[in-house]
């Protein structure tokens, strides 16, 4: 999929990382570029079009497709880290929260457009996953959850897509300086390396992205023996 000419869709897009692919996929030539937010009085990038979206309202996210019919590119970005230990007092609640957003709002919005997708000759979603899809820790233990469980139903979509020709490209990354990682001491990337990535991956017709050597690394690790995610950390 080509950026140049697109039609895009990016939710949560008023900060971080959903900010800047609006603002790259701008500057790759996109036709238009949908900010979604939840609210779109947030969005202060010049060129866009605002719109509202809280993609865990299944209804918003349907109502807007049936406005926007003439998206080809969707960004799922949208996400939320509470860094929850699973045993804690409280867990469930902020797990619960993160499929929310993490899992059930990928699939609200990847309901609601891959209709608007097929009938505009297929397109694509590109799903902000993570590292925390292949490892945990014990910080990130719940996140990681929904991570996982994003990278399940990416790789389902894509089946249940391939039919419409649609391209579904799951983007794994480690920490990016944004406020979902502020107050933690780690080493991050920017967010305009790793949306060039995503983007550079999109348009040479990827299934899967993992941007850093960190999340490469873990990658590769998945099939040792035993397995990286094993290693308690
Ligand atoms: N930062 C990292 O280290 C990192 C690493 C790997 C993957 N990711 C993933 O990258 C994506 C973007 O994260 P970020 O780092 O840019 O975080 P961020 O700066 O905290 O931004 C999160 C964005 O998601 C939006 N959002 C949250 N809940 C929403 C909802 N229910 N409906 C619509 N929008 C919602 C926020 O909108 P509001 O302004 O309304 O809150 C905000 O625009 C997430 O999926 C995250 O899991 C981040």
């Amino acid at each position: 999929m080509i950026v140049q000419n697109a039609t895009v869709l990016v939710t949560g897009a008023n900060r971080g990382l959903g900010a800047e692919f609006a603002r790259q996929a701008l500057a790759r030539g996109a036709k238009k570029v949908y900010a979604a937010a939840r609210d779109p009085r947030t969005v202060t990038l010049a060129g866009v079009v605002p719109v509202q979206l809280d993609v865990t309202n299944a209804d918003e996210a349907a109502a807007l497709a049936a406005e926007l019919g003439d998206v080809d590119l969707v960004i799922n970005n949208a996400g939320i880290a509470d860094m929850t230990e699973l045993l804690k007092p409280g867990a469930d609640a902020s797990l619960r929260r993160m499929l929310e957003t993490n899992v059930f709002g990928i699939l609200n919005v990847s309901r609601a457009f891959a209709p608007v997708l097929a009938r505009n000759g297929g397109g694509a979603f590109l799903n902000v996953l993570s590292v925390a899809s292949w490892v945990s820790a014990p910080i990130l233990a719940a996140y990681a959850v929904s991570k996982s469980a994003a990278w399940g139903l990416t790789n389902g979509l894509r089946n249940e897509l391939a039919g419409q020709g649609t391209q579904v490209l799951a983007l794994h990354v480690g920490f990016i300086d944004t406020d979902l990682t502020k107050g933690l001491e780690v080493p991050k990337l920017t967010v305009d390396t790793v949306v060039d990535s995503g983007f550079s991956a999109l348009e040479q017709g990827l299934t899967e992205v993992a941007v850093d050597e960190l999340t490469k690394a873990v990658k590769r690790g998945l099939s040792a023996e035993p397995g990286i995610y094993t290693a308690p950390r």
